[in-house]
């Protein structure tokens, strides 16, 4: 018996998930104690199930984190059989390894955490890093919104140039300029602090062309501020589209991105999204690319064309 449960960080999207595998939500309550601490309680029916807990990573990433962790110790209490961990979006991801002395690797926390509380495997989407691999000792799995986009930006862009806007995002656009038939260029970027960036060197030709940058996410939006500035230096055509699977805008991440001037801003909804704002937001739903990867997994098939690859 399979079973999707879902924590509080996205239950709109666990819920189109459950419809398109013709199923409903496995009740769990999760709930607050008044001092902060996280409190959840899972039906017993999952005794001896095969559990699909999903929860993204979303701010407040730590509380998120923990409410993850007592769903699958509470799974795991309950008898649950096997326990997948689906995150659409992983928070801590970019925390995969040391850049200074003295740091810790988040990554590998928030791994050894939930390996410590019973999660056997995990669903991802689109993964900052592909060293989630080596941190977690269960299978991971990782899905790609890059497929989704190149559907939905078909035709649109005759004239563009997909562009990474670091060397991060270079496979990944490499990959939907590949879809989309479109020549490629990528920016490098050099990170000040959490919230400053610095372009550097363009490689590729953008001028005359209308970029479509594209990135596993948008946070400050300061990446996207940054390379859009390159872009406009070697005379890019106007305007600019954005595509990024994780969307989480925070702090004055909107006023950074409607300063830009942007065609659209196409993101998913591995976080919860409001349209409606000054943004040029289209929020494309990962729920059908969700649901069909449980479906493999919860019969033990490959994931074939679904799985991302780096
Ligand atoms: C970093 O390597 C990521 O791929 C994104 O480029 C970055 O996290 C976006 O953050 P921000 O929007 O704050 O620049």
């Amino acid at each position: 018996m399979a079973a999707l449960l879902t924590g509080s960080a996205n239950p709109p999207l666990a819920a189109t998930v459950a419809e398109r595998l013709d199923t409903s939500l496995t009740p769990a309550h999760c709930t607050r104690f008044p001092d902060g601490e996280s409190a959840v309680s899972v039906d017993p029916g999952v005794r001896n199930g095969d559990i699909y807990l999903l929860q993204p990573l979303t701010p407040p990433v730590d509380a998120q984190v923990m409410e993850l962790a007592l769903l699958a110790d509470a799974c795991r209490r309950a008898g649950a059989r096997r326990c997948t961990a689906v995150m659409p979006y992983v928070g801590y991801a970019r925390q995969d390894r040391r850049t200074a002395e003295g740091q810790a690797v988040g990554a590998r926390v928030v791994a050894d955490l939930l390996t410590a509380v019973g999660v056997d495997r995990v669903l991802a989407v689109d993964p900052h890093t592909a060293a989630l691999e080596a941190l977690f000792t269960g299978p991971v799995d990782a899905v790609s919104a890059v497929g989704l986009f190149a559907e939905r930006l078909e035709g649109d862009l005759a004239d563009a140039v997909v562009v990474a806007p670091d060397l991060g995002a270079v496979k990944r656009a490499e990959r939907l300029a590949g879809r989309l038939g479109l020549p490629a260029a990528f920016v490098t970027k050099t990170r000040l602090s959490g919230r400053e960036v610095a372009a550097g060197t363009l490689v590729g030709e953008v001028a005359g062309r209308r970029p479509l940058i594209v990135d596993d996410m948008i946070s400050t939006g300061g990446t996207i501020e940054a390379a859009a500035a390159l872009l406009r230096a070697h005379e890019c055509a106007e305007p600019i589209t954005v595509a990024a699977t994780h969307g989480l805008f925070v702090e004055e991440a909107d006023e950074v991105l409607a300063a830009l001037g942007l065609a659209a801003v196409h993101v998913t909804d591995t976080l919860p999204q409001h349209t409606g704002g000054e943004l040029p937001l289209r929020v494309h739903s990962v729920a059908p690319l969700l649901a069909a990867a449980i479906d493999a997994l919860v019969h033990e098939r490959p994931l074939g064309e679904l799985a991302a690859h780096g």
